[in-house]
């Protein structure tokens, strides 16, 4: 594995994201005003949303879906070798990134660029990151369930706190540059999603066209999909014989992971971090 770096007390990898790379990401990207901005904490759906987005952006047309790999399609911006990717996208730029709130692109702030956040159900984030990490040769190997529970629910992970993280960017909840969706709703309700998604970026779509962003981003096409199931990714970088980035798909799999005690322990650290957040998630009713 790679080694980690602070940024502004947030853990990056090293070499994939660089202290260059982030100062640039903050301070000095342009954002466009038709930029369209694809927001998660790692393991949230981000490779969903990004398929989602393109698949709109195209009118359901599902050709580069099939021709160019996911993570070309919708870089990551604040990555260090990203940049000659983000400058060979057509417009509107769809544009990926795990930035907390207050490392993102200053320029954003004055832009009328728009912003989709997905969130997730922590405890299904944390076990997805726990297999993810087996996978990809530059996360850190998993110690044991125990501990790395422990450094998720402390921050002491990449990209930082998964709470920092929701309540930094939901304070825009009101913003109209900014949408937040859950993986849970896309579970539920894949075509209602699809729709809010193309009224939030004005993006008018026949019932056929809809039709076909859902069938082309739904987890059994994307799954077989080589240009979106990370295959195409160098097998020093992932190993894909112990696993792959579409795993599961589910809600809810914490449950054949979490004993009692550490899904009761998990609930207490949650309330107490998010008891002046006052959104309900949708996992905190279901
Ligand atoms: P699991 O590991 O729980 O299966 P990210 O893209 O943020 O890295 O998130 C990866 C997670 O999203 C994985 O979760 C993956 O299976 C899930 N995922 C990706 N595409 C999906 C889809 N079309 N439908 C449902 N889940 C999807």
């Amino acid at each position: 594995m790679t080694g980690t770096f602070l940024y502004k007390g947030i853990k990056f990898v090293s070499n994939v994201h660089t202290e260059e790379s982030l100062n640039y990401a903050e301070n000095e990207f342009a954002v466009q005003d038709d930029d369209i901005f694809n927001i998660t904490y790692p393991k949230s759906g981000t490779n969903w949303m990004i398929e989602i987005l393109n698949l709109i952006k195209y009118k359901g047309n599902a050709e580069l879906s099939n021709q160019v790999p996911i993570y070309v399609r919708s870089p990551w911006y604040e990555i260090a070798n990203s940049r000659e990717q983000i400058a060979a996208l057509t417009r509107p730029r769809i544009i990926t990134s795990h930035l907390a709130h207050q490392l993102f692109a200053k320029s954003f702030f004055k832009s009328k660029a728009k912003i989709v956040y997905t969130m997730r159900n922590p405890k299904d984030i944390f076990v997805s990151s726990y297999h993810f990490s087996k996978i990809m040769n530059f996360y850190k190997d998993p110690t044991s369930f125990q501990d790395d529970l422990e450094n998720f629910l402390q921050g002491n992970e990449l990209f930082g706190s998964w709470f920092d993280h929701v309540k930094g960017w939901m304070q825009m909840k009101d913003d109209s540059r900014f949408f937040y969706i859950t993986y849970e709703e896309l579970l539920q309700d894949l075509r209602g999603c699809v729709v809010r998604i193309c009224k939030f970026l004005e993006q008018d779509l026949d019932d056929a066209a809809i039709d076909s962003v859902v069938k082309h981003s739904t987890f059994k096409v994307m799954k077989d999909n080589k240009m979106a199931n990370w295959s195409t990714v160098p097998s020093e970088v992932m190993d894909h014989s112990k696993g792959s980035i579409m795993r599961k798909g589910v809600s809810g799999d914490w449950k054949n992971h979490f004993t009692v005690a550490q899904s009761e322990y998990f609930d207490t650290f949650y309330k107490d971090q998010m008891k002046d957040f006052n959104v309900k998630l949708f996992w905190e009713d279901n």
